[in-house]
């Protein structure tokens, strides 16, 4: 008698490891390390049951973890169909995950929808990061992408101004913030809807960290292809907030042309290292300056953005010259990359968001590239001790 050459059935190990390239797209860690997969039933069909665990009822992606869960559970041998089922985590359950991720709070959907995170940053003030941030936000909304810009450098905010937004956020029914909207329709969201106009406001570092968790969480941004985050000068503490708030972040970085800026430029490259955020690319701001009848003037050096971009071996985004039009128009709070599309300085940061378009995933990051082979046991982000408690 010939043995049965039926396919045997999956067993609960094999789905458990699949879903392990399941994540959640705000805390970014995968399902099964999060204790969110609350059981896999599997049925002498080889027809497999899974249910999974939200953190909110209303989880504004419950869609996007079915699709997952199906695509992954039915890839292992013997599946014939699978079913996905929802239930939410139990307060204690929600508190031991709380500890897991050694945060204070859990995110109630705010950043459920962001496809991709994006952080300005540079090793010094000055060399137009806001302005880049700002006409970045409104050239990739003009793509057709939604973006929002969120303001982190809580001491010298300039996102309002630049996109000239001066209206205080509302609070919708269910406690959350309401992003301002500006004229192109990017969302925002800086201390500077909260404090008098010019006062000095004088940050303690946890209040600092709460604050920028806030913007992080509390925020309805909704569903956005791009947030884009406008850093504050240096390497410091938000830095690290970030990071552990949003480990899939990425960092693009702006540097004048000087070799001088180049060195503190790097510097932010080594911030990102220390906190594990990928690079994706440098844009070069300030370069040479070319009058209408052709000449051209590189007030602030030549070449040091493409030198950071071949030390960090990531792309120059871009180069964009020096523009009184686009220095004036931010004042108004106006993007020259929306207005004037077809100037020098326009058309380089309209090319920098092509390019950012072009290396960035359209879809939410449910899905993790490679699964881990094995569940490990939830890790502690470095930072994570160095961070002050934020009740
Ligand atoms: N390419 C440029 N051409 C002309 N002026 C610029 C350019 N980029 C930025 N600026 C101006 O330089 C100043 C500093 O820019 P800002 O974006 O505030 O820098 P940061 O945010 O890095 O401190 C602003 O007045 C801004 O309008
Ligand atoms: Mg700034």
């Amino acid at each position: 008698m010939a043995p049965s050459s039926a396919t045997p059935l999956p067993t609960e190990d094999q789905i458990r490891d699949k879903l392990t390239a399941v994540i959640d797209p705000e805390l970014r860690r995968n399902i099964v390390e999060l204790g969110m997969v609350r059981s896999i039933v599997i049925k002498d069909d080889g027809r497999v049951e899974v249910t999974v665990s939200l953190t909110t009822p209303g989880c504004p992606i419950r869609s996007h973890f079915q699709q997952a869960v199906v695509e992954q559970a039915s890839s292992v041998e013997g599946v014939t169909s699978v079913g996905v089922g929802f239930d939410v985590l139990s307060d204690e359950e929600k508190s031991s995950l709380q500890q897991t991720l050694g945060r204070g709070k859990l995110p109630q959907g705010a950043l459920a929808q962001v496809k991709n995170v994006i952080c300005v940053a540079s090793g010094k003030g000055g060399v137009g990061k806001s302005t880049m941030t700002a006409n970045l936000a409104a050239a990739l909304q003009a793509e057709g992408y939604k973006t929002g810009a969120l303001d982190c450098d809580v001491y010298g905010y300039s996102i309002p101004r630049m996109l000239g937004v001066d209206q205080k956020p509302e609070v919708n029914g269910e406690r959350k913030i309401v992003p301002p909207e500006a004229a192109t329709g990017v969302k925002t969201m800086s201390i500077g809807y909260f404090v008098e106009q010019n006062s000095a406001v004088v940050w303690r570092g946890p209040m600092l960290h709460k604050a920028i968790q806030q913007f992080l969480e509390d925020v309805a941004w909704g569903e956005l292809d791009y947030l884009l985050l406008d850093l504050p000068p240096g390497t410091g503490d938000i830095a690290m907030t970030l990071a552990q708030l949003l480990p899939q972040a990425k960092i693009a970085i702006v540097t004048t042309p000087q070799p001088a800026a180049q060195s503190v430029a790097r510097r932010s490259a080594e911030m990102a290292d220390k906190v594990d955020l990928e690079v994706m690319g440098v844009i070069e701001n300030m370069a040479g300056f070319t009058t209408p009848s052709g000449e051209t003037f590189s007030i602030f050096g030549e070449g040091g953005g493409r030198l950071l971009a071949e030390e960090l071996e990531v792309p120059l985004l871009s180069t964009v010259p020096l523009s009184e039009e686009l220095r004036t128009l931010a004042d108004e709070g106006r993007s020259l990359a929306v207005e004037q599309p077809d100037s020098p300085a326009g058309a380089a940061i309209v090319a920098a968001a092509r390019k950012i378009i072009a290396s960035t995933p359209r879809e939410l990051p449910v899905l993790q590239a490679a699964p881990a082979a094995a569940p490990e046991a939830p890790k502690l982000g470095a930072n994570a001790r160095e961070l002050p408690v934020i009740q």
